[in-house]
């Protein structure tokens, strides 16, 4: 008998290693053979510890299980009978079906240790594909499919790697940013630590397309399970001959390093993480240049986001077409939406571009976890804008967002009840910036801590027209002076939660009310 028992740190985190003994000990007292797979986690992160034994129909999944329930979750298995726990076929749950799995299909389901498992899965179709194409075919590939970069800012992969492509140099690299710090955000741990054969895979790849023959993977200290993972995964792939000198018989010499970081937020930033990768400080470079011209040791560098990289082997083994046809307008394929917060249902959800937010909070996600009505909801991270619900009819699509003064940044969605104060939130998207900022450019260093005084005095009820009008100017400044990401997103949040929940901030100000 196969039992799957999840070892993703947030099965772990709830007990999923306690589980898995408790299992071993029921198949010790019952005589029964038995063997514990540990995989990654399927996503829905309500039922973990999410437990799943092969029957000749299929996977049938139990939870959430605690060490408690093993032994008679274990008896139910052998003998099929009902358990209280019982959810079914896998496939069958209703929250999984619905999902079009393209980058996480093996995720949940595969030894993430065993390279015969993740062949076994389709997985290595692309990499083969690959080497039979030359490198424009590639190149083509990855643009006819239309990705855009998932680490949220959505600029076609095919672009970037076409201009490392043409780029003249003695050395390139690959670099895969998995400093994932968005609030609300996680598919990129869950990859690396479920699949991470699909990120080497895709970075591969990257590298047969671009000739380099380096690559780095640059982790978040926080994430020392994705860590392992993609160490142990790299270790499989040279022993099998995927990674290393002629990768699987071919001409062709591809590496990977991990390099961990050392938690501060603007390290995903990704020249800041350069920066950091060659031994520095985390400080923002100015671009131009960019990193596809002079990136890591002044060399070209396709610098990606996990979750692009992961895409990757579909899209070469299934086609362009199959992966394109997927999605809306100008956002195509499928993107995994992580649903975080409030909310009842927590986990990846990968779908099509163009479900509605108001689809994935009140539907998949099943409103709030308290259960009171949903107020507001953040999107993109602590950059992102707060949406209320008048604009929950908005699409899931980087355009889409965008024409509503927000962004789908890496797909993270955090809900708030009616309890959320608003003023309160404004002044955490200061504070976040003030903390995290890398002080390179006045407008984030000084205007961050500025913002955190002034919304401090509209709390306390001091001027709030005039403070109000202070925090406004605050923020254009930060959006139009800021040399990143970081300071220049930082006004969303705040903006939108003068926008939208204005009654949170005291009386309005001339200039919003002539905005409104
Ligand atoms: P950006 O728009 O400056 O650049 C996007 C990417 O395209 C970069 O890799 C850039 O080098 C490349 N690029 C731009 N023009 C190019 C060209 N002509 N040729 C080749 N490559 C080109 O955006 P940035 O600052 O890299 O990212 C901002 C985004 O990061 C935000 O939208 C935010 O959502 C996201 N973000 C994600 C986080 C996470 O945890 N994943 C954390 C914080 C922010
Ligand atoms: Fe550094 Fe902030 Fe300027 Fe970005 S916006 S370069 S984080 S000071």
């Amino acid at each position: 008998m196969r039992i799957f028992v999840s070892s993703d740190a947030g099965a772990v985190a709830v007990g999923a290693d306690d589980v898995a003994r408790a299992l071993e000990q029921a198949a010790i007292k019952s005589g029964i053979a038995v063997e514990i797979v540990r995989t990654g986690s399927r996503g829905l992160y309500w039922l973990e510890p999410m437990i799943e034994v092969a029957t000749s129909q299929g996977r049938v999944a139990f939870g959430p299980v605690s060490a408690a329930d093993a032994a008679s979750v274990f008896d139910a298995m052998t003998a099929g009978s009902p358990h209280p726990l019982r959810l079914g076929l896998t496939e069958e749950i209703p929250w999984l079906k619905r999902q079009t799995r393209l980058t996480f299909a093996r995720c949940g389901v595969i030894d993430p240790r065993s390279v015969g498992d993740y062949r076994a899965h389709d997985g290595y179709k692309g990499l083969e594909r690959a080497l039979t194409l030359t490198s424009d075919e590639i190149l083509a590939d990855v643009t006819a499919s239309g990705l855009r970069g998932r680490g949220g800012a959505g600029f076609p992969t095919g672009i970037k790697w076409k201009t490392v492509a043409q780029a003249s140099a003695d050395r390139k690299y690959i670099v895969c940013n998995a400093d994932e710090g968005d609030s609300g955000t996680f598919a990129d741990r869950m990859i690396m630590e479920g699949d991470p054969f699909v990120v080497i895979e895709g970075m591969t790849i990257a590298g047969i397309a671009v000739g380099a023959t380096k690559g780095y993977i640059y982790i978040r200290s926080e994430y020392p399970h994705a860590v392992a993972a993609m160490n142990a995964a790299i270790t499989a792939a040279r022993r099998t001959g995927y990674l290393g000198e002629r990768i699987v018989g071919s001409n062709h010499t591809f590496d990977l390093e991990v390099r961990v970081g050392a938690g501060a937020y603007v390290c995903g930033e990704e020249t800041s993480l350069l920066e950091s990768l060659e031994g520095r400080r985390g400080i923002v470079r100015a671009k131009p240049p960019l990193p596809a011209h002079k990136g890591l040791f002044g060399r070209p560098t396709v610098i990606n986001n996990v979750l692009s990289f992961a895409a990757i082997p579909f899209i070469l083994a299934g086609g362009a077409k199959a992966y394109a046809d997927f999605g809306m307008g100008r956002s195509r394929g499928t993107m995994p939406i992580q649903l975080a917060g409030n909310i009842r249902h927590g986990g990846l959800f990968e779908t099509a571009f163009g479900v509605t937010l108001g689809e994935l909070v009140d539907d998949i996600g099943g409103g709030t976890f308290t259960g009171r009505p949903v107020r507001a909801v953040q999107v993109g991270g602590p950059l992102g804008a707060y949406f209320p619900r008048a604009l929950f009819d908005t699409p899931f699509d980087y355009e889409a967002f965008a024409a509503r003064d927000g962004l789908i940044g890496h797909g993270g969605i955090v809900v708030f009840d009616d309890s959320v104060d608003m003023a309160k939130q404004a002044r955490f998207a200061m504070e976040f910036c003030a903390v995290e900022s890398c002080g390179k450019c006045t407008p984030c260093r000084i205007g961050s801590t500025r913002g955190v005084e002034t919304i401090d005095k509209i709390i306390r009820g001091e001027r709030t027209s005039e403070n109000l009008a202070v925090v406004e100017d605050l923020c254009n400044t930060m959006k139009f002076g800021s040399l990143c990401a970081l300071g220049g997103f930082t006004p969303y949040p705040v903006m939108s939660a003068l926008k939208h929940f204005r009654e949170d901030f005291g009386p309005a100000p001339a200039t919003l009310q002539a905005a409104e």
